[in-house]
């Protein structure tokens, strides 16, 4: 696959998100100093995203991964979420913070959050690194995020078609064509 085949225009380059990355890191830095932080990674897709922001995070924080599955194939919702690796520990004291690749139904994080909140968090938040509000059919509501992406597929950067385009360094747009 050469590097361009599938993307019909790059949306968000590798500089842009550099810098919305390290401007994250410095706003949670001080939101939750002080605080009893672990970091929560969904699977796939935010692996990536995860891997940047935390080294942005000036302060002591632990991380732990879920891995769900909302999307079986391709680009379309299958409406439902299977959590296919759980979080296994108590969250007792733990202020939560969910790391997110998109936002897109809302299915997937509405049902993260529900699941997370029932093992004891002080709080649960989310930060999406793109959220796309067209695609709506949850009411969820990120506490911070990075970008907000139209009505269109996107890849790269962690986020997949059919598994495929994830080592993009940019987000995409892809070519249904
Ligand atoms: P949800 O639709 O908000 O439940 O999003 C579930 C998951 O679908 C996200 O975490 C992504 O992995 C994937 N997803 C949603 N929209 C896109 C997209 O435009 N490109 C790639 N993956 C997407
Ligand atoms: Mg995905």
């Amino acid at each position: 696959m050469s590097d361009l085949d599938g993307v019909k225009s790059v949306l968000i380059t590798e500089a842009e998100l550099s810098a919305a990355i390290s401007g994250m890191g410095k706003i949670l830095t001080e939101d939750y100093r002080g605080k009893k932080l672990l970091l929560v990674s969904v699977l796939k897709g935010a692996f990536i995203f995860m891997a940047d922001l935390i080294r942005e995070i000036q302060l002591p924080c632990e991380v732990d991964f879920l891995c769900v599955s909302s999307y079986k194939d391709g680009v379309a919702s299958s409406g439902r979420v299977d959590f296919i690796k759980d979080i296994t520990r108590d969250l007792s004291g733990y202020d939560v913070l969910i790391v997110e690749d998109i936002l897109d139904t809302g299915l997937t994080l509405s049902e993260v959050v529900r699941h997370l909140s029932g093992k004891g968090a002080r709080s649960v938040r989310i930060c999406t690194l793109l959220d796309k509000p067209s695609g709506r059919r949850a009411e969820v509501f990120a506490d911070y995020i990075l970008f907000t992406v139209p009505d269109e597929f996107v890849i790269g950067y962690g986020l997949d078609c059919a598994e495929l385009y994830r080592n993009l360094p940019y987000i995409g747009i892809y070519d249904k064509e």
